[in-house]
């Protein structure tokens, strides 16, 4: 009875909770406070991590991501929406991206920055260094009914991670962010129509670092296959800027506004993680060690068989010039 009672009893205690409790990146509902609302977050593989060598190993099996109906037509559209958090747009379930074994569908995509003062807001960094911005293209395992179902499964997930940073204009994005002023405050949303989707990618697909991770924002379920794109894409400052500037946490009604900037995740411990690399790391100083002790091994080779070949060539000339003589000899016997 006792052991029934006490669960029943702390429920109405945890909904009361849940609904107070607005979680945040800053003030008294930032991250160190959401493991007391969301067990998870607390808890073991979570995200985002540094991606720095020590805990970085080639795996020869991992394959370019493959991305399947991502050109999306013109008469198809997305919805842009405010939630408070970051800015997201829902994608198609005609969208989906293959990482064997499994097909997982596209559910959503979001952004996180920094701000003006300080534009490095990516959460995952390379080495130590943290980007202006990354893009989360958020799937679900085909094998679940949906995002809301699959996030609860460990193998639930799949998130592409793709970092930016400032460069040369991007016309792709630029579609979703000219669209920013329309969702500057929660709760509003926009359309956007279809276009090709990879082109928020890098180029290359198959540089990627891989590794079993969570979301990165409450409830931190950790059940995200992470694959995050080893080359940046560009976007112009002025782009940057745009999303760093056009967007508030509260909604249109609100005396106070709060502006949404620094919407990223501090790094979390890797734990007993390893994370897979889908292409060399160091791979111009492992192949110029290669190359050295191939040209030293070659020219040895190389060496030792000429050697061969001059001493053996001698002996056959010496032979033949035997065999001559012999032969002299024998004609001359014979004349
Ligand atoms: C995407 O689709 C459009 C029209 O549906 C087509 O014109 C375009 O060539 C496609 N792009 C790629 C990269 O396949
Ligand atoms: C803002 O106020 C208007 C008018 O009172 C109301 O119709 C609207 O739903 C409110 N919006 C939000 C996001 O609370
Ligand atoms: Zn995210």
């Amino acid at each position: 009875m006792f052991t029934l009672l006490l669960p029943l009893l702390s429920i109405p205690a945890a909904w009361a909770a849940s609904d107070d409790y607005h979680w945040a990146y800053s003030g008294e509902n930032g991250e160190t406070s959401w493991p007391t609302k969301y067990g998870f977050c607390g808890g073991v593989h979570q995200s985002p991590l540094d991606f720095h060598h020590s805990i970085l190993q080639y795996d020869s099996t991992l394959y370019p991501i493959r991305l399947q109906g991502y050109n999306v037509s013109t008469t198809d559209y997305f919805t842009l929406s405010n939630n408070g958090h970051t800015v997201s747009m829902s994608l198609l379930p005609t969208m989906s991206i293959e990482i064997p074994p499994f097909t997982y569908i596209a559910s959503s995509l979001h952004f996180h920055w920094g701000n003006l003062a300080h534009p490095k807001g990516s959460e995952h960094c390379i080495g130590g260094k943290r980007f202006a911005a990354e893009v989360h293209v958020v799937h679900y395992n085909s094998k679940y009914a949906d995002v809301a179902t699959a996030m609860n499964a460990a193998d639930g997930l799949a998130v592409l991670g793709i970092l930016l940073e400032v460069g040369s204009f991007h016309s792709s994005y630029d579609g979703i962010l000219t669209r920013l002023v329309n969702v500057k405050y929660k709760g509003q949303n926009a359309l956007i129509p279809g276009f090709n989707l990879q082109t928020l990618l890098p180029t290359r697909l198959d540089e990627f670092y891989r590794y079993e991770g969570s979301l990165t924002t409450p409830p931190c379920n950790p059940s995200v296959l992470w694959t995050v794109f080893r080359n940046p894409v560009f976007i112009s400052l002025e782009q940057l800027q745009s999303l760093e500037t056009a967007l508030y946490c509260t909604d249109g009604n609100s005396t106070v506004t709060e502006e949404m900037i620094n919407n990223y995740r501090q790094l979390q411990n890797k734990g007993d993680r390893i994370v897979s690399v889908s292409f060399r790391e160091g791979v111009v100083l492992a192949v110029a060690l290669a190359s050295v002790l191939g040209v030293v091994v070659i020219t040895g080779v190389t060496c030792y068989l000429c050697n061969r070949k001059r001493r053996g060539k001698k002996n056959e000339k010496k032979m033949v010039v035997y065999k001559a003589a012999m032969v002299a000899e024998e004609n001359t016997s014979k004349v």
